[in-house]
């Protein structure tokens, strides 16, 4: 650097002190219902700002983040930063009743929050019932200034949200779900960024347009926001190379498909290569388990420009409903890019080894209509959600919310994977898991063949996990951990636990506060697919979760 313009930053520094400091993002979120007509049907829908998806929120990494929520709707809401590490932050986190109370309505709450050594695509949601499902957006954190991505550069982004619409109210889906103790009804469109495109019974629907240029390369952040559906995408007659997934960037490898649970992020190059043309991509649900879902298949079309108004279309063949060997394949072409830049500090030494089972069961239930309903639990304890904050419950000491005796494994062993056990009851509980701050954490996740077996996209707030082993069948001690990656694993922060099988995630405690760990399909999310982490302060004054905000909403 040249001596005077080191003399400048200095004078800069003194006369402008926040010159030195990374800079600030100010955005405002004003949480407003707003009609809306989607599938020849319109309801009042509960936005960000009267939009669907979302606004966008871009930031680079390093730099501070400050969203001020005002809530202009009749219900509590709350934001969730989904992927962002929180450090010292755990406030910001967003899940109502976990890391702080709901913003009441006429209410508003700032996140305040830093995004340190992370780049990508996440997302931000609603974080309470099911409001997400219209409350969502992009979260792109670019490369600090000056910083390249690891990859060729690509032209153009483009930012592709998938969810899913429902013609009647959200909330009285989940409602009447609760009051009878069925499941919910499923949704009647999966949506591209808010196009559910043609669906049959409403001819009205356009469908969502990629516009590309010939010879452009394009970089798809494509984000699932769905509440309940796993999806594929796919785009006729073109390959995509994933680069990143949840923020952390992976080793380049080419696909025609993409797999991607709620809650995932994925970042694909797109190279705009073909000749004349409009070239389907379709967006599908995956299910392996005899359980109903939408199984809408939402088509879209990629256009170049300059190309006749009526180009012949070229179609792509849509995956079956259960094509668990593509899902698989996708998974398991994941590594970290662990290069000198972006190494992969997965935990050698594990000082908590946990092994939880993702189940479903029933309970009794007296005002349901059969006498009985669904629940769902880790370890066989169904979460129960306090009703106060349960990080408010730790900093001030508050006893009776919680308990710190969460079970490190499954009560009783047996063939997880094989027939019912003949008791598939539940226990209730507000029950943590405590670790000491800088602590190493093994989890396997076993998914379990409880009423149905099912694939579980099971997300960590406050941390980035290894996903360092997966198989089918029940996991084995002896013999499964000898094939564990410990180089290059995946990176992450939501990892689909397979269908009657399992998967061992690694992450180190190094962040205080409460940390949800819950399945992203919200609707064993309901049924108590949950549990939280605390992680207690280290020796340093800088491990100290600070005091809350002056705002924090109260309960
Ligand atoms: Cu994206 Cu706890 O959620």
């Amino acid at each position: 650097m040249d001596h005077w313009f080191r003399t400048l930053l200095f004078l800069g520094a003194f006369l402008f002190p926040a010159l030195l400091e990374s800079s600030v993002r100010h955005y405002k979120f004003s949480v407003v219902s707003k009609n809306i007509t989607k599938l020849c049907a319109t309801k009042p829908l509960v936005t960000v700002n009267g939009q669907f998806p979302g606004p966008t929120l871009y930031a680079r990494e390093d730099e501070t983040v400050i969203v001020k929520v005002t809530n202009h709707v009749a219900h509590n809401v709350t934001i969730h930063w989904h992927g962002v590490r929180q450090f010292r932050t755990s406030w910001a986190d967003g899940p109502a009743y976990v890391t702080q109370c709901p913003i009441q309505p006429g209410q508003n709450y700032i996140y305040n929050f830093t995004l340190t050594g992370q780049r990508g695509t996440l997302l931000w949601h609603a974080h309470i019932s099911w409001l997400r499902a219209s409350i969502h957006g992009a979260i792109v954190i670019l490369p600090k200034r000056g910083i390249p991505y690891p990859f060729p550069t690509p032209d153009k982004e483009k930012i592709i949200v998938l969810a899913e619409w429902w013609k009647v109210d959200v909330e009285a889906v989940v409602n009447q779900a609760t009051q009878s103790g069925f499941p919910p009804n499923v949704s009647d469109a999966h949506t591209i960024n808010g196009d559910p495109g043609p669906v049959p019974g409403c001819s009205s629907q356009g469908g969502y347009t990629l516009h590309v240029e010939s010879g452009k390369t394009y970089l798809l952040r494509i984000i699932n926001a769905a509440l309940n559906d796993e999806l594929f995408f796919k785009i006729a007659g073109h390959n995509l190379t994933i680069v990143e997934v949840d923020a952390s960037y992976t080793k380049p490898f080419q696909t025609d498909s993409i797999f991607i649970s709620p809650g995932q992020t994925t970042n694909a190059l797109l190279t705009a290569n073909q000749g004349i043309g409009k070239y389907l991509i379709a967006v599908s649900p995956f299910m392996d388990a005899p359980i109903g879902l939408d199984n809408l298949t939402n088509y879209a079309a990629l256009r170049y420009k300059g190309n006749p108004a009526n180009p012949p279309t070229i179609l792509t063949s849509v995956p079956p409903l259960n094509a668990t060997p593509l899902a698989h394949a996708f998974i398991d072409s994941l590594r970290s890019l662990n290069s000198e830049q972006y190494p992969a500090k997965v935990p050698l030494t594990i000082d908590h080894s946990l092994f939880f089972t993702m189940a479903v069961g029933v309970n009794p239930c007296a005002t349901c209509v059969n006498g009985s309903h669904l629940v769902a639990a880790v370890n066989n304890v169904s979460f129960v959600m306090p009703t106060i904050a349960l990080l408010e419950a730790h900093y001030y000491n508050i006893p009776g919310v919680f308990t710190d005796d969460f079970p490190g494994n499954p009560p009783i062993a047996f063939n997880y994977t094989g027939n019912s056990p003949s008791n598939i009851q539940t226990m209730n509980g507000t029950r943590l898991y405590r670790l000491a701050y800088n602590s190493t954490v093994q989890i396997v996740l076993q998914g379990t063949a409880i009423i149905a077996p099912e694939n579980h996209p099971t997300h960590l707030h406050g941390f980035n996990f290894f996903v360092v082993g997966k198989g089918l069948g029940n996991f084995n001690p002896e013999k499964d951990p000898q094939k564990f990656n410990l180089v290059d694993p995946v990176e992450r922060n939501t990892v689909s636990v397979p269908t009657a099988g399992w998967t061992a995630i690694r992450f180190k405690a190094d962040n205080p506060g409460v940390w949800f760990l819950h399945c992203h399909l919200e609707v064993h999310t309901t049924w108590g697919l949950k549990m939280a982490f605390l992680v207690d302060n280290g020796k340093d004054p800088n491990d100290f979760l600070p005091p809350p905000p002056s705002d924090l909403p109260k309960c």
